[in-house]
């Protein structure tokens, strides 16, 4: 994802989280960290072959941690697959990036997604109360194992290279910019 995607997205951000949307200045901020040798975030958008915008995603890195910030399939692309190469992608980015874990929040009610991410091995390890505010919905952090190779048994693996990362962002910045719309 570069700066010129972000007014794409934010519509596509407003049709899919309509009660919190990120803001342009978030999506500008996590992009600026998504460049040069001390990068912390993994962008990426995923386009049709006329060149719209079909979906997103995002992760942020802190030392061994990685962080699902979002991901986002346009409607008419669901159900196709492109969730999970996104994540596939993400995934990869944790790799790299050195993660041994990542983590996510999801809304309790957001069935499609809790199976997406349980195909890909995340688990559930608790409950953040009243996390999605405007919507009063509970989130479900789910944590994945990003020390083995990826298991999800039918688009295969990208496997997982143990790549120390450098100085992270804090984990106070990484909380706050957690995606608030999964
Ligand atoms: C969550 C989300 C990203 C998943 O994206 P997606 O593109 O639908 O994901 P996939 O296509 O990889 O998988 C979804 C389903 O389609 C199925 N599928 C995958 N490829 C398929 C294909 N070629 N044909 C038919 N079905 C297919 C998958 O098996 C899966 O089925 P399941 O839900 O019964 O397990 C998408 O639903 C979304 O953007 N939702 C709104 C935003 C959101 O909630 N984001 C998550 C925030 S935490």
């Amino acid at each position: 994802m570069r700066w010129w995607h972000i007014d794409p997205v934010l519509l596509l951000e407003h049709r899919l989280f309509p009660e919190d949307a990120w803001s342009a200045g978030m999506f500008w901020s996590e992009l600026a960290h998504a460049r040069g040798p001390e990068r912390t975030r993994h962008y990426v958008v995923a386009t049709t072959p006329e060149g719209t915008l079909a979906g997103y995603a995002g992760l942020a890195a802190a030392g061994i941690t990685g962080d699902v910030q979002t991901i986002a399939a346009a409607p008419e692309h669901q159900g196709t697959g492109l969730g999970s190469r996104l994540l596939r992608e993400l995934l990869g980015a944790a790799s790299t990036f050195g993660c041994q874990e990542v983590f996510l929040e999801v809304r309790t009610d957001n069935e499609p997604a809790q199976r997406l991410y349980r195909r890909y091995g995340f688990e559930p390890v608790g409950i953040r109360r009243n996390y999605y505010q405007a919507a009063g919905q509970d989130a479900l952090v789910m944590r994945l194992d990003h020390t083995e190779p990826l298991r999800d048994e039918r688009t295969g693996s990208t496997g997982s290279t143990g790549r120390t990362a450098g100085d992270r962002d804090a984990d106070a910045d990484r909380r706050h910019r957690a995606r608030p719309g999964g």
